[in-house]
Order: C-alpha cells, then sequence, then structure tokens
C-alpha cells in the first residue's frame, strides 16, 4: 500500500508533532481539532517550532514552506475520507476514542489503516467498535514527537501482518525507529516509566526531599535529560493521572495507582507546563 495522505486526529501536544513531522517527511497531512480556537493554537504551536528551525539553521526557509503546503488544517471529520493512515491522538479516554473511530470507520475506506498514539488503553477495545480490526494497530509516538527517535508498533491480537509491515516502513519513512509490541498495557516504555513517575510524585508526598532535589538526583545520577517531576509536567499531570489509572484498572498493582498529591493537582488544574503550573511555575 502506498502512503500519501495522512490523517492526524488531535492538535494537542503529541497530534501537533506527530503533523508538523508526517508533513516535514513529504506526507499531505489533514489534522483535526474540536474547535477552530484549538486548532489555531495547535497550527501555531507547528509554525513557531518549524520557525525556531529556521532561525537555528536546522531548516531551509523552503522546507518550512514546504512542509506548512502540505498541511491542512480542520474541524471536519471527513476530511478523511481519502487518507491511507489515520493516526489518533486525541485524549486518553475511551469512550472519547472509540466514539471517534465509530464515526471514522462509517468515513474512511475499508483499506485505510487506523492507528492509535494511546499511552495505556488496550488497542483491541478500541478496535472491536470498527469493521477492521486487521487494519487497526498502535503507533506510539514519544514527546517531543520531532525530537524522540522511538515509535512503539503494536499489534493487537487481530492485527494483520500486512498492516504491522505497512506501519513499519511509515514509521521509517518518519524517520524513527521502530520497536514491535504486543497490545499490553503501556507496552514497553510506559510499563517501566510510569511506575517510575509515580513512585517520583511518592518521595515527594513523602518529604524525603524537594522537587528540585529529586529532579537533580536523576538528572546527575543517572544522566536522565529531565529529572521526573520535571518530566511529569512536560508529559501533562492530566495526562499522567489518565494513563495511571488505566494501568492500574489493568494489573490491579498498588505501583501503577495514580498517588494522591498527583489526584489532587489535577483536581487544581494544575496539569504542568500546558497550563502554566505543576510541580513548577512556566
Ligand atoms: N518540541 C520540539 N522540539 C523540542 C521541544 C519541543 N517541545 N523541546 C525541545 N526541543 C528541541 C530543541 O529545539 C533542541 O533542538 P536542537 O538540539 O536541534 O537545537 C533539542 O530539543 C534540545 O532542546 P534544549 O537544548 O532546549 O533542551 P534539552 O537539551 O533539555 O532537551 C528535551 C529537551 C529533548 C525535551 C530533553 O529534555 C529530553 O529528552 N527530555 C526527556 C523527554 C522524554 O523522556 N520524553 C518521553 C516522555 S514519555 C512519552 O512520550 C510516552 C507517553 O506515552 C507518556
Ligand atoms: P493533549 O491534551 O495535549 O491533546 C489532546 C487534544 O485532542 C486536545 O487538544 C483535544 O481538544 C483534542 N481532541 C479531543 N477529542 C478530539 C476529537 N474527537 N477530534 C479531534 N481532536 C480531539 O494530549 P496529548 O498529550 O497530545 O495526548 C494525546 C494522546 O497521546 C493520548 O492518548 C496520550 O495518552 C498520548 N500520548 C501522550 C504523550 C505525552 O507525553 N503527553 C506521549 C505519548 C502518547
Amino acid at each position: 500500500m502506498e502512503i500519501r495522505k495522512v490523517g492526524v486526529v488531535g492538535c494537542g501536544l503529541m497530534g501537533g508533532g506527530i503533523a508538523q513531522v508526517c508533513a516535514q517527511s513529504g506526507f499531505e497531512t489533514v489534522v483535526r481539532e474540536v474547535s477552530q480556537d484549538l486548532l489555531d493554537k495547535g497550527m501555531a504551536g507547528i509554525e513557531s517550532r518549524l520557525a525556531r528551525d529556521v532561525a537555528k539553521g536546522k531548516l531551509i526557509q523552503h522546507a518550512k514552506d514546504a512542509a506548512l503546503s502540505l498541511l491542512t488544517p480542520t474541524t471536519a471529520l471527513d476530511a478523511f475520507a481519502d487518507c491511507q493512515v489515520v493516526i489518533e491522538a486525541i485524549v486518553e479516554n475511551l469512550d472519547a476514542k472509540r466514539e471517534l473511530y465509530t464515526a471514522l470507520d462509517a468515513i474512511c475506506p475499508a483499506e485505510t489503516i487506523f492507528t492509535s498514539n494511546t499511552s495505556s488503553l488496550t488497542i483491541i477495545e478500541m478496535a472491536a467498535v470498527t469493521n477492521r480490526p486487521d487494519r487497526f494497530a498502535g503507533l506510539h509516538f514519544f514527546n517531543p514527537v520531532p525530537i524522540m527517535k522511538l515509535v512503539e508498533v503494536v499489534r493487537s491480537i487481530t492485527t494483520s501482518d500486512a498492516t504491522v509491515e505497512v506501519l513499519k516502513e511509515f514509521a521509517a519513512a518518519l524517520g524513527k525507529t521502530v520497536i514491535e509490541t504486543r497490545d499490553t498495557t503501556g507496552f514497553v516504555v510506559n510499563r517501566l516509566l510510569v511506575p517510575y513517575l509515580l513512585d517520583a510524585v511518592r518521595v515527594l508526598e513523602s518529604g524525603s526531599a524537594s522537587r528540585e532535589d529529586i529532579d537533580a538526583g536523576m538528572k546527575l545520577g543517572c544522566g536522565h535529560p529531565m529529572g521526573p517531576l520535571e518530566l511529569l509536567d512536560f508529559v501533562g499531570l492530566d495526562t499522567t493521572y489518565a494513563i495511571a489509572t488505566i494501568m492500574f484498572d489493568e494489573f490491579k498493582e498498588s505501583r501503577f495507582a495514580p498517588p494522591p498529591l498527583l489526584r489532587r493537582m489535577v483536581l487544581a488544574g494544575h496539569y504542568g507546563r500546558k497550563t502554566g503550573k505543576g510541580f513548577y511555575e512556566y
């Protein structure tokens, strides 16, 4: 199957990065948000990242213009009717994702491959609402998408070999390195990363150390580019809370349970960088 046109649903932190990388890799890309305001905000983020790359001499002006000309922002779902691949990057909520896939299934031709960028949901519980469970897989990118080299290609119990092969080639065309995983909650990376991030909140909650010392400990002691609390602010506390809740529900292991402090911060609207306040202020 030749992929010419890609549909990206959601233009938040992840969808904006995914749409940018698809367009920069030469794919015609449609990106959808739920309102014009959110769409404008997401597109402004893409334009400013490309402009920053031009200013740094990493990208020539012509390449920036070419990428932007391949991007079609929209609030309409029927703009996905002629896409060969759809990448969903909306909120980490099963009901919202299932509702979206039900609508997309009626709009897109049978050949279109559906993928989810979910961090923690099970692929088959989304694939099951469509008539294409064999052409449905996880395609899990990492934040920030233009920089992080990894994509997890997730095979559910119904995903066909042909779908996996097309997605591996597609991810390579986006300049990413693929690891293939089964449809286990959290796949490979979040299965390991999420308990670590939650433990950092528990260390802070216990009063063992300050936020700065916890972060400095992991940066200077283990060579991580960001400390765990900085990384939580970067990923989004709302998203991490949803991920932890889903993972705890699946495994019933206390290491996946969202710590009380995380829940309280989400209830207060302190989602991290995206709201200007999390463990730190921005
Ligand atoms: N979008 C695009 N590019 C960005 C960016 C962003 N939000 N933030 C930084 N960058 C780019 C910068 O432009 C810079 O590019 P050049 O080197 O080409 O100039 C490069 O990243 C380095 O940036 P800085 O020098 O400003 O800062 P840094 O050295 O601290 O790096 C970082 C920033 C790359 C984000 C680094 O701190 C890092 O790797 N952090 C850890 C990120 C991580 O662990 N991500 C995984 C999150 S978990 C996940 O994604 C899965 C999930 O399901 C939740
Ligand atoms: P976000 O809150 O930044 O963005 C989600 C966007 O989806 C919002 O702008 C929202 O308006 C939009 N949206 C909601 N319903 C929609 C619909 N029906 N159609 C179009 N847009 C819709 O969240 P995010 O961090 O970008 O996360 C998106 C997905 O990516 C989640 O499944 C998350 O688990 C996953 N993910 C997140 C990270 C991360 O570091 N934040 C990393 C990898 C994967």
